[in-house]
């Protein structure tokens, strides 16, 4: 296939055919082939294993550039919203396009505080799990089983999907707090209309009525920027799930629930909890670090978890916020955390490591995220849990704009048959 510079075409030479095959350009430059006619011409198909070189969409919600580490929403960087915004003001952003006036902000944050409690019969659901539940598998549960008790219908109004956006936005944080209550055998903590959404999420998850739960505000703040860095990362693979659920016309509930499947792989939002547990046997079984390092170059069952992605072929925008997000919040709790030594230590070996380097294998958002919400005292197993609070917009922003998208079609890829060819039925 050639690109004749400048026209924006490209010519598919088969079999002594020439096919015209249009290029099209984004925003930032970046280039595809549109082959949706491909199969049509030539009876022949691309083939893409984990889709690495395949756009599914054209969206303006997020924009990375894993070559440079550049990471905006709706045009704003990362930089800039960890420090200057709020994650409901980012959350406003990635679903309406634009940042918020302040009395929308209000409106917005009011809207979803009114619809942050659960159902009580989901409540009573809650209770039944089993000892041990992964606050995972509880919370994939619990949000498609919203849409048993607030029914959502193909064609609904606007006004009607943005009740259930603000619901699901209000209500993950309650769900994931009252399953974290609810697997200690605590009463669970109620939201409160005076509190921010962060410092709602904090208060359900720790307060009690003897022992009240102080509000550090260096603690709030590292709560909400961890949402803030978590928010929106074009089509990662749970982004990429909760499309390919509403692409065949599933709603909100049942297509964020899908989401929040996807992110439990140890490969994607899991890798937050497998950082954890990676750090914390190398601690326990006094290993070093150069033994870590070259176990994740020969044994190709093991990976350094929270290290290499599939875009950034740099250092995570996300990961060096989080790593001084990290720093400063051990810092004011005076927590001394020996997990935070051996992970730069680890870091500095692996990035000075050829095999590393020939991979352009970096820290990514989860290398240093676990070891502050170790720090604000928050289980391993929750970890993945924040991590789909933190996605939840981005996730309904992907949603919306599926919905909206006039080249909309149900996902349904192909594949190349690699398996017996007919044979008759013995007998
Ligand atoms: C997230 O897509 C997103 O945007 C995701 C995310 C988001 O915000 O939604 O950013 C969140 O999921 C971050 C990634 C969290 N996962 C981990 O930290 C798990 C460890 N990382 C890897 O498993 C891996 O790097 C992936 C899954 C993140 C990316 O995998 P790719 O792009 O399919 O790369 P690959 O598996 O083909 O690896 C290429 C090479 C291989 O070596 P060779 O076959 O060339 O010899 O790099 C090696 C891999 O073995 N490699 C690693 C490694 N990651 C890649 N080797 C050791 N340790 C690692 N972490």
């Amino acid at each position: 296939m050639s690109d004749e510079t400048g026209t924006g075409k490209a010519e598919l030479h088969l079999d002594g055919k020439v096919l015209p095959v249009e290029i099209f350009e984004g925003s930032e430059g970046e280039k595809a082939f549109d082959v949706r006619a491909l199969r049509k011409e030539t009876g022949m198909i691309t083939y893409d294993p984990g889709y690495g070189n395949t756009g599914s969409c054209r969206s303006s919600i997020t924009f990375i550039d894993g070559e440079k580490g550049i990471l905006r929403h709706r045009g704003y960087s990362i930089e800039d919203l960890a420090e200057k915004s709020t994650f409901l003001e980012v959350s406003y952003l990635l679903i309406k396009g634009a940042l918020p006036s302040k009395d929308e902000l209000g409106t917005f944050g009011e809207s979803i505080r009114r619809r942050s409690l659960m159902p009580e019969d989901l409540v009573q659901t809650l209770r039944h799990y089993p000892e041990g539940s992964h606050p995972m598998s509880i919370l994939s549960a619990m949000v498609v089983s919203l849409s048993n008790f607030y029914r959502e219908k193909a064609g609904q109004s606007d006004e009607e999907t943005r009740i259930t956006i603000n619901r699901l936005l209000g209500k993950m944080p309650t769900i994931a707090a009252f399953s974290y209550r609810q697997s200690l055998g605590l009463p669970i903590i109620y939201p409160k209309a005076d509190l921010s959404y962060s410092e709602n999420f904090l208060t359900m998850m720790f307060d009690s009525p003897v022992n009240p739960y102080i509000l550090d505000p260096d603690v709030v703040r590292a709560i909400d920027q961890f949402f803030i860095l978590h928010a929106d990362h074009e089509q990662n693979c749970s982004t990429s799930a909760v499309r390919l659920v509403g692409s065949a016309g599933a709603r909100l509930y049942a297509s964020i629930s899908a989401g929040v499947c996807a992110l439990w792989g140890p490969l994607h939002g899991g890798a937050n909890q497998q950082v954890i547990e990676m750090l914390q046997q190398i601690r326990t079984e006094g290993l070093t670090v150069d033994q870590v390092v070259e176990r994740a170059k020969t044994d190709k069952t093991f990976r350094l978890f929270g290290f290499g992605h599939r875009v950034y072929k740099t250092y995570d925008p996300r990961a060096r916020i989080a790593k001084q997000g990290c720093e400063k919040v051990l810092a004011k709790l005076g927590v001394r955390d020996p997990l935070l030594d051996i992970a730069v230590e680890l870091e500095t070996r692996a990035l000075a490591d050829d095999y590393f380097q020939e991979r352009n294998l970096f820290p990514n958002v989860d290398f240093y995220t676990g070891i502050m919400l170790r720090a604000l005292g928050l289980p391993t197993d929750i970890f993945t849990v924040l991590f789909a609070i933190g996605r939840l917009p981005g996730w309904i922003a992907n949603w919306l704009e599926l919905m909206e998208d006039s080249e909309r079609r149900i996902g349904r890829p192909r594949q190349i048959y690699t398996g017996e060819t007919h044979r008759p039925y013995p007998g």
